[in-house]
């Protein structure tokens, strides 16, 4: 199986991104793994004509929409993040039209059609830096409550306005889990992600990204982690971190859309590339949607 992949990776010069939350073995016949900056970010460089996205479809969305020009699959199109649409235009609205100066900030788990309305996107790696630098007195954060509270009580300058959008996989984690969790185990430190509950976050000894989880467990001298966030991270924190224990803090740390990238679905997709695996986006929506994540690019330099 993995041979044919990689056959077919060359004859069709197709570059393989993925999320650190799929299966190992998907991991495993990636070309670049990472958070969804950094592949975000690597979409826009790399020479193949064809990218194909191991993750879930705002993943791929995203990656079309910074590439117009190039040829996006997704190995399952229902592979689908349930935050991405818990958002409404109509809301975005009335707040633009009731408050002068606000931004509307979106957090890439967003659908294209979201991205069409709003001013930037953002990620868990670089919502801090990126919202604290606009010149906006008002912030309307969508879709996740979480990450939005916990950004904005680190700029205390600006006024925020929440959305109510929640990832089902970080909101399942629950302070009280984490707490007997610590109790098990008092010299584990703690990562958690920012789609976490507030009450979870409070407990973290690093908190952040996919990506920034995994350096802090590579640089820190603990021995062992309590994890809250997705399962598949713990491929990456065991490969970085051989000598180190990692455990989950809860029993239901797997994000369904993300599992339905298989390999056998990546090999069908490279040799069939089926309609409905190929991303198409209209040419409005692209040239409206792109641009808020174009400005999420310019302003994380
Ligand atoms: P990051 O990998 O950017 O931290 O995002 C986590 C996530 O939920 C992706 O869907
Ligand atoms: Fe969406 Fe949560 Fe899955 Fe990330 S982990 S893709 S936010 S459902």
């Amino acid at each position: 199986m993995i041979k044919s992949i990689e056959q077919l990776k060359k004859e069709k010069d197709v570059v393989i991104l993925a999320h650190y939350y799929v299966d190992d073995e998907v991991q495993k016949v990636a070309d670049y793994v990472g958070d969804s900056y950094y592949l975000s970010k690597i979409a826009t460089t790399v020479p193949q004509k064809t990218i194909l996205f191991c993750g879930v479809t705002f993943m791929g969305e995203s990656a079309k929409l910074l590439n117009p020009n190039k040829k996006v699959l997704l190995p399952d199109a229902t592979a689908d993040c349930p935050m991405a649409h818990m958002a409404e235009i109509s809301k975005i609205e009335e707040i633009k039209k009731q408050y002068k100066d606000v931004a509307v900030v979106c957090y890439i788990n967003s659908t294209a059609e979201l991205k069409q309305y709003v001013d930037v996107c953002v990620t868990s790696s670089n919502a801090l830096k990126i919202v604290k630098n606009l010149p906006n007195e008002y912030i309307y954060f969508i879709p996740d409550y979480n990450l939005g509270h916990y950004i904005a009580e680190q700029i205390p300058e600006k006024k925020f306005i929440f959305n109510s959008g929640y990832c089902p996989v970080h909101q399942d984690i629950t302070a009280d889990s984490v707490k007997r969790k610590i109790k098990q185990y008092p010299n584990a430190k703690v990562l958690v992600h920012p789609e976490c509950q507030s009450d979870v976050i409070l407990l973290g000894d690093y908190v952040g990204s996919t990506s920034f989880l995994i350096q802090a467990a590579k640089k820190e001298e603990a021995e062992e982690f309590i994890v809250c966030t997705e399962k598949g991270i713990l491929y990456e924190l065991r490969k970085n971190c051989p000598n180190k224990d990692f455990y989950l803090a809860g029993e239901k740390q797997v994000c369904q859309g993300m599992k339905l990238v298989t390999l056998e679905k990546i090999r069908q997709t490279l040799e069939q590339e089926k309609p409905e695996q190929i991303v198409e986006l209209s040419e409005d929506t692209i040239r409206l949607a792109k641009k808020p994540l174009e400005k999420m690019l310019e302003l994380s330099e």
